[in-house]
């Protein structure tokens, strides 16, 4: 910040200097004549006198001629001789006082000079925040250019049968057989799922399924009711009940009568969920036209690559799976290395006759089974006991339905993931029909697997695997070729701990995120197609903030604490008008060029957020060769140390300010302190109060004055989850969480600011914790004593991405959320172990503070027993939810760079004290 008047204040001195000069001058001229004349002076007199006197030449000294003053006729002489003693001790005096004067005026030479280093320093600063506001009126400028207009828009054809339909339907893909032109990039992917009663042969899908879909139909954020505007028809098409009621020829007539299949089909969309292992492939002989197909069950000829799609089977229709019963991660090895199961079903149902009629058409030369070397070798491994293995051939009980060829499922669905529980790999082999590229069995094995945690090994490298052009199935799986089945035994021994908890954690994700609930279901199946046509996910919600209206007007004082951040200014204040971070400019690369990231990570590919915190950075030079919009360089690119330091952001990343999110329940008057020690905060754009109480705050409040917004909004409940939710009025990335009771320093929130910038997936603050492991318990324990290694940085004092918000409230399981409501605790750890989960990154504390709440603030509800109490339990219980402890641990902490680094006196620090 510029001080006004600076240039008075070095103006002054200068003024006083001039009149001083003058005087100066006169009295060094006093005191040249007196030195340079009155020795003359005084040698004449005192030659005289020795002259009188025969003592011989000495130093004058006044008493000593006191014997001679009795000579009458020199008592004139020593008259003069006493009065030019006088004098010569008035004018000694006088220069000692001149002396002195010279001295104080060198004193003062020297703090004008220091000012005048101070004002160019200003000078300095000021050319800067000009420089600085120019490149912003520019970039004002250069935002002012015409907005990007809407593409024009593709019209679906009018005569929709015109355009020329691939030899034959086995041949579709996308760019023969769909029409782009129903889909704008723009149009948000509109999805009509046609009313069951609009054909009969709904009256026979399983009701469960029914039901189900139905419900996740109309949450379904893409559904549209209007089928003029959508881009994709959805017809649910089973799984049937009874399905030799219906005949292929019935169901290709209903199908081709559907109110827009428009002659056909195309952009329809076939769902044929199954939730039994028993399989037929009745659409084998329908023509199903241009319309896509999704079911289990696939032959090669039938499956068409990039437009066809492999759904996982539907099992739950739960909106959230029971974490619970999920077992463990860890240990990573389990009772069983690996274990199989399974049942091969010669004979021959009728129901079956198609299918196998098929096969027998197309195996002119049938590929070696290796079913009978597959039983012996693992039948071999089992006897060898090297291992303990599981391995059955035969099914205790009745055997699931399956193809011919297929490996049918054992028991019930409970018996087989009590197996699975104790099993660190799961074989799963594929029919011994190849062309037979997706069986529901295998798909039923494959999530069975996942679910529980046992690494599915593949034996069959020909098979689909469930949504394989986007997801990454060897980051989870194994996929062995059936020839290598002798190799089997050595290959899973020799998988290191970490990389199979590695794949156990991905299965975990890819369970969770496509296959656990029917929404998640249906979400993915929609994605895909989404995805493949390259429309953008549908964007996150955010929080509607209603405001609470308040007074403002109390002008804010400067905090006495807020006076010890050393004589540096922080950053511009005045200079710089608030700024919202930029939203939404990764619509389209997002889901084309991070379609990798999108679906092998966590969150998964269903949202778009506005922004994230692995957004890509450009190398340095960009911003001096012209992608300089928003970046602000240090010294404009020459870098430096304190004020060229403060007076811009630097780093790698554009320009930002950053939004307080403040919790408060009933303290008024800790929360107005608070507030009022904002007053000035460079880079702040606004502060939300969260008002976590249902008693509107007094009317007669007056609030600070702190000239940026402070917008309070209400609450529906008294809750902690309340902080991170993803307000609307949160236009900033970066987040401040504070406690209304915590006392942060201008500078160390600056600091922590800056340090955020280049961290932006962390935790970034101040007060750290740790968890603890309790050998006589098993389990954790949440400490806060100091410690030289952290896991944990509280949110009652740091900064997170706003990204961190919409995962906390819309994509962290609920189980956590109501842990926290139930304890009105653990919030804080509970962003902890969100970040760390996403990232696999420990937060980063910075600065030497480890406590920060104000001295006598009323005590909140922490420090005392049951505190902790609750702290503890949290940590475990959230360790079952993930399946695994998601915190790392640090020994790192950040200070700034020049930190106690000594300098010479003409350079300064980045900050003062920290
Ligand atoms: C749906 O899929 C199941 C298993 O993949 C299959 O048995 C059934 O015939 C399919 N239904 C239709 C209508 O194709
Ligand atoms: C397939 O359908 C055709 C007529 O549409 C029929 O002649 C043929 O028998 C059917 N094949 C099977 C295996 O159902
Ligand atoms: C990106 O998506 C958001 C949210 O749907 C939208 O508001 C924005 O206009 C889109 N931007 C572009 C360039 O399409
Ligand atoms: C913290 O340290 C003190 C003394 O060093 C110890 O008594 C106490 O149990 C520790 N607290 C926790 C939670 O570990």
């Amino acid at each position: 910040m510029l001080r006004n008047g600076v240039v008075g204040n070095v103006g002054q001195p200068c003024m006083l200097r001039w009149s001083n000069r003058i005087r100066l001058t006169w009295l060094s001229f006093t005191l040249f004549i007196i030195l340079v004349f009155f020795p003359l002076i005084a040698h004449y007199y005192l030659t005289t006198i020795d002259n009188l006197d025969d003592s011989g030449p000495r130093i004058f000294e006044p008493r000593s001629g006191n014997a001679l003053c009795e000579v009458k006729h020199v008592q004139d002489l020593c008259r003069i001789r006493e009065s030019v003693s006088e004098e010569l001790l008035q004018l000694e005096a006088k220069r000692q006082e001149l002396n002195s004067e010279i001295a104080k005026l060198n004193l003062k030479i020297e703090s004008c000079k220091k000012s005048i280093e101070n004002a160019k320093q200003d000078l300095l600063q000021l050319k800067n925040v000009i420089s600085q506001t120019e490149h912003s009126y520019k970039e004002l400028v250069a935002q002012n250019q015409p907005k990007l207009s809407l593409p024009i828009r593709l019209l679906p054809e009018k005569d929709e049968t015109n355009f020329p339909l691939p030899k034959s339907p086995n041949s579709c893909r996308l760019h023969s057989c769909f029409d782009y032109s129903r889909c704008p990039l723009t149009s948000g992917f509109p999805v009509y799922i046609y009313p069951l009663d609009q054909y009969q042969f709904s009256a026979l899908i399983d009701p469960l399924i029914k039901q189900a879909f139905l419900e996740t139909a109309r949450t379904n954020i893409y559904v549209t009711n209007n089928p003029h505007i959508a881009c994709v028809y959805v017809v649910l098409i089973g799984e049937l009940q009874g399905s030799t009621v219906l005949k292929s020829i019935d169901l290709e007539k209903q199908l081709h009568s559907l109110s827009y299949w428009r002659s056909d089909g195309h952009n329809h969309l076939l769902i044929n969920l199954s939730r039994r292992s028993q399989t037929q492939n009745l659409l084998y002989n329908v023509s199903t036209g241009r319309a896509m197909v999704a079911q289990s069950t696939f032959y090669d000829m039938q499956y068409r690559p990039g437009f066809d799609l492999i759904p996982s089977p539907f099992i739950h229709a739960m909106s959230e799976p029971n974490f619970l019963e999920i077992p463990p991660q860890v240990p990573v090895k389990r009772k069983y290395l690996f274990s199989f199961q399974g049942e091969k079903i010669e004979s021959l149902m009728s129901s079956l006759q198609e299918a196998r009629s098929f096969e027998e058409e197309i195996e002119g030369n049938a590929p070696a089974d290796y079913d009978d070397r597959i039983i012996a070798t693992l039948k071999a491994v089992q006897d060898s006991k090297l291992d303990l293995v599981l391995v059955e051939f035969t099914c205790k009980n009745q055997p699931r339905p399956a193809l011919p060829t297929e490996w049918a499922l054992c028991g019930e669905r409970a018996d087989r993931l009590e197996l699975l529980k104790l099993s660190t790999f799961v074989l799963i082999i594929t029919p011994g029909n190849s062309h037979l590229i997706a069986s529901t069995g295998c798909s039923m094995r494959l999530f069975e697997a996942l679910e529980v945690g046992a690494i599915p090994v593949i034996l069959g490298e020909h098979v689909q695997l469930p949504y394989q052009d986007t997801i990454h199935w060897s980051e989870a799986a194994l996929v062995v070729p059936k020839p290598r089945i002798t190799e089997v035994h050595f290959l899973l021994r020799s998988i290191s701990d970490s990389d199979l908890l590695n794949m156990r954690h991905q299965g975990r994700f890819l369970w969770e995120t496509y296959f656990s609930t029917s929404d998640n279901v249906l979400s993915a199946i929609l994605s895909t197609v989404r995805t493949r046509i390259q429309i953008p996910a549908a964007p996150i919600p955010e929080e509607p903030s209603k405001e609470i209206p308040h007074k403002t007007g109390k002008t804010a004082g400067t905090d006495p604490n807020m006076a010890d951040t050393g004589d540096l200014d922080l950053g511009p204040v005045e200079t710089e008008p608030p700024y919202a971070s930029p939203k939404y400019l990764r619509n389209f690369t997002v889901t084309v060029r991070d379609t990798y990231r999108a679906w092998n990570t966590a969150p998964g590919p269903f949202h778009l957020f506005p922004h994230t915190p692995l957004d890509p950075t450009l190398p340095s030079e960009a911003k001096f060769l012209g992608s300089g919009t928003g970046f602000r360089p240090i010294g404009a690119g020459a870098g430096g140390s304190g004020k060229e330091f403060q007076a811009a952001l630097g780093g790698n990343v554009p320009r930002e300010q950053f939004t307080v999110v403040m919790l408060t329940y009933e303290r008024e008057e800790v929360l107005m302190n608070s507030l009022e020690r904002l007053n000035g905060l460079p880079y702040l754009n606004k502060v939300v109060v969260v008002w976590n109480s249902p008693k509107p705050p007094s009317e007669d409040l007056i609030w600070p004055d702190i000239g940026v917004p402070i917008v309070v909004v209400r609450t529906e409940k008294n809750s902690l989850n309340n902080r991170f939710l993803p307000w609307d009025t949160i236009e900033t990335e970066a987040i401040l969480s504070i406690d209304d009771d915590a006392h942060l320093r201008h500078d160390e929130i600056m600091f922590g600011f800056r340090v955020w910038r280049e961290a932006r997936d962390r935790i970034v603050g101040f007060p750290g914790r740790y968890h603890a492991w309790d050998m006589t318990h098993q389990s954790w324990l949440y400490n806060s004593n100091y410690s030289c290694e952290l896991s944990m940085v509280l949110t009652g004092a740091a900064f997170f991405h706003k990204y961190y918000a919409y995962l906390y409230s819309y994509i962290m399981p609920q189980a956590i959320r109501d842990m926290v409501d139930e304890y009105i605790n653990c919030e804080d750890i509970a962003m902890n172990f969100l970040v760390s989960h996403i990232t696999r990154k420990p937060p980063i504390k910075v600065t030497s503070r480890w406590t920060f709440r104000c001295p006598g603030c009323p005590q909140a509800l922490s420090h005392d027993d049951s505190h902790f109490h609750e702290r503890h339990k949290c940590i475990n219980f959230f360790v079952k939810v993930y399946g695994y402890m998601p915190l790392l641990y640090t020994q790192f902490r950040v200070d700034s760079v020049l930190f106690k680094t000594r300098l010479p006196h003409d350079k300064t620090k980045c900050f003062k004290f920290i």
